[in-house]
């Protein structure tokens, strides 16, 4: 039965291969309620010619008010890491699992609140169509959302991040590598939790620049 709260965004990707033109019509999908208390859509930022494409979970707070993908403090944590690992942050296609905020009120400040499965899933057809429009070299999943849309399964970070994996039906014959979400390390209060964090992060970083870009 279709869910008439959550119907997906199939309905709403045309079919095109320009992540312009898929970008411009993500602003009217109603796929999910998220569209409902999100200031605008996110889609993603970059080339569409990119040989590396980064997964995020969604749009925070900065994202949600900017239209535009890691402009908040995690953005910032990422281009460090990207800096780090010899990866120009203009040159790689930037995108999230999920392409609205999700959030709770608390007074006046809109707290992050992590996307379900069904969220995931609804939003699935733009990435989808990102992957067949880009067709990267290598998918960065950032974090368990990430991981969960791109290879379809529940994955765990900690013993599946760093390493070089084939990617499912409609991602190969891209390869997908997960690591860390940036927020998890801004997570950690002090510094020396954070460094190592950082460390792995590049390291793994690295491993997807040596296979996409050689
Ligand atoms: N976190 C994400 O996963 N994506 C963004 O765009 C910003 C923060
Ligand atoms: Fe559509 Fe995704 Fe936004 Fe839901 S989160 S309305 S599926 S673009």
């Amino acid at each position: 039965m279709v869910d008439e709260e959550r119907p997906g965004a199939g309905q709403w990707v045309p079919e095109t291969s320009a992540v312009k033109a898929l970008a411009e019509a993500a602003g009217n999908c109603r796929g999910c309620e998220l569209f409902r208390d999100a200031t605008q859509v996110v889609f993603s930022a970059g080339p569409q010619k990119a040989a590396l494409m980064l997964v995020g979970e969604q749009p925070g707070d900065q994202e949600d008010q900017r239209g535009r993908p890691f402009v908040g403090p995690a953005g910032r944590l990422l281009a460090d890491a990207l800096a780090a690992a010899g990866i120009e942050t203009r040159s790689v296609y930037l995108t999230n699992a999920v392409k609205h905020f999700r959030f709770e009120r608390r007074g006046k400040a809109r707290i992050h609140k992590k996307p379900d499965v069904g969220h995931i899933t609804a939003c699935l057809p733009w990435l989808q169509a990102e992957l067949q429009a880009v067709r990267p070299v290598v998918v960065v999943c950032l974090g368990a959302t990430a991981g969960r849309a791109v290879l379809g399964r529940p994955v765990r970070v900690g013993a599946e991040r760093g390493i070089l994996m084939e990617g499912p039906e409609g991602v190969a014959p891209a390869q997908v590598l997960l690591t860390t979400h940036p927020s998890a390390l801004l997570r950690l209060r002090n510094a020396e939790d954070r460094e190592p964090a950082l460390g792995e992060l590049v390291a793994d970083l690295v491993v997807a620049r040596d296979a996409a870009l050689g």
